[in-house]
C-alpha cells in the first residue's frame, strides 16, 4: 500500500497529491505539495502524525497560508490543514477554547458578544489561531500571549501534549513552534477578563477600518518583514522602494512593508523583489530587516 492509501485507510480526511500550494495561500503563489491533508479532528491528527512518524516522512502545518510565502518548487513531504473540529469556537465561563483553524477575529469577536475583553490587539490581524501563536500576532495594542493559557498539541508521534504559556517561548513576533517542529497546535484556551464588551467590539470596528484605510486589499502576506524597532514600511519608503516591481509582483504604494502579488507574481517575483527591498534598506538606513513572511518549500 501507498502511504497516502495508508492514510486513507486510518482515518476521515480529504487528502491529494501534488497539491498547488497557490490555491491555500493569501499570496497566491508556491508550487505544488507532494501530499495535501484536511484533517478535521484531534484525533485522527494524532493517527496522522504517527503514521507520518513510522514513514519518516517531513512534514508541516499550513493554517490560513496568510503569513506565507512558498516557492515555486513547492513543498516535499506531507502539508497538514486543520479543519472541521479545528475551527470550533468555544466560551465556558472566563475561557474561550479555539481549534487552532479559527480566525483570530472570530474569536475576538465572539469574546466581545461575551463581554471578555482581551483580544482587541490581536482580533484586527488576520489569519488563524494557530498561525497567530506561531507568529505570536498582535498589534500596539497588544499581543496573543498576553492572554494564553494553555496550548493543546499533537507531537510529531503523536502523542496528545498540554503546553502551558511558559512552555510556549513567546518573544516579539516569535515563538517556540518557529523553531521547535515537534509539536502542532491543535487548540487554544484564551483566559479573558470580564470587561466592556461594546467597548472592545467599537475598538475591533476601529482598527479593522484604519488597517483599511492604511494596507492595501489584494494579494499578499500582510508585513513582510519585521519592525526593526521602528516601522519597517517607513524605512522601506524612506528608502525609494515604494511602486518598485519585479515581474508581477510590487511594493505597494499604500503600505511599502507590503510586497503584493498583482495577479501574475511567481515566487521568485516576491522574494527578488523583498531581496532588492533589503539590499536597499541596508545600504541607505544600514539596518538589515529580517522576514517576518515565513519561506516555505525548496528555494
Ligand atoms: N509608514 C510610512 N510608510 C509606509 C508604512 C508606514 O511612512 O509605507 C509610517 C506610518 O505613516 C506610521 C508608521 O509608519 O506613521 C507606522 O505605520 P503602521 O501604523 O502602519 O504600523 P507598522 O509599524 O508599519 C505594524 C504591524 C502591522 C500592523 C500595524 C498596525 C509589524 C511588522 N507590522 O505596522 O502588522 O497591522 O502595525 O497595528 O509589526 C502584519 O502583521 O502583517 C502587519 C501588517
Amino acid at each position: 500500500m501507498s502511504f497516502t492509501e495508508d492514510i486513507r485507510g486510518a482515518i476521515n480526511c480529504r487528502i491529494a497529491e501534488n497539491e498547488p500550494m497557490s490555491a491555500h495561500t493569501t499570496l497566491g503563489v508556491g508550487g505544488p505539495a507532494d501530499v495535501w491533508v484536511e484533517v478535521e479532528t484531534e484525533a485522527d491528527l494524532a493517527t496522522l502524525m504517527s503514521l507520518i512518524h513510522e514513514a519518516g516522512m517531513p512534514w508541516m502545518v499550513v493554517g490560513d497560508g496568510a503569513n506565507l510565502l512558498v516557492s515555486e518548487k513547492g513543498i516535499r513531504g506531507v502539508v497538514i490543514a486543520p479543519k472541521g473540529q479545528f475551527a470550533e469556537i468555544v466560551v465556558d465561563g472566563l475561557r474561550i477554547r479555539s481549534g487552532a483553524a479559527a480566525r483570530i477575529s472570530a474569536v475576538a469577536d465572539i469574546a466581545a458578544e461575551n463581554d471578555l475583553i482581551g483580544l482587541e490587539g490581536v482580533g484586527t490581524v488576520p489569519g488563524s489561531v494557530g498561525g497567530a501563536i506561531v507568529m505570536n500576532a498582535g498589534t500596539h495594542r497588544g499581543y496573543i500571549d498576553a492572554v494564553t493559557e494553555s496550548v493543546s498539541t499533537i507531537t510529531e508521534d503523536g502523542r496528545q501534549v498540554l503546553l502551558t504559556k511558559e512552555d510556549c517561548g513567546f518573544t516579539y513576533r516569535g515563538s517556540r513552534f518557529q523553531t521547535d517542529h515537534s509539536f502542532i497546535i491543535a487548540s487554544v484556551v484564551f483566559a479573558m477578563q470580564p470587561g466592556d464588551g461594546a467597548a472592545s467590539r467599537k475598538h475591533l470596528e476601529e482598527v479593522r477600518r484604519h488597517r483599511a484605510d492604511t494596507q492595501p486589499p489584494g494579494r499578499s502576506a500582510g508585513c513582510f518583514f519585521k519592525n526593526p524597532g521602528t516601522s519597517a514600511g517607513k524605512l522601506i519608503e524612506l528608502s525609494g522602494c515604494k511602486g518598485w516591481r519585479e515581474g508581477g509582483a510590487i511594493v505597494s504604494e499604500t503600505h511599502a512593508n507590503f510586497i503584493m502579488n498583482t495577479g501574475n507574481a511567481t515566487a521568485s517575483d516576491l522574494y527578488a523583489l523583498a531581496e532588492r527591498v533589503r539590499a536597499a534598506v541596508r545600504e541607505k538606513q544600514g539596518i538589515e530587516l529580517e522576514y517576518e513572511v515565513r519561506l516555505a518549500g525548496e528555494w
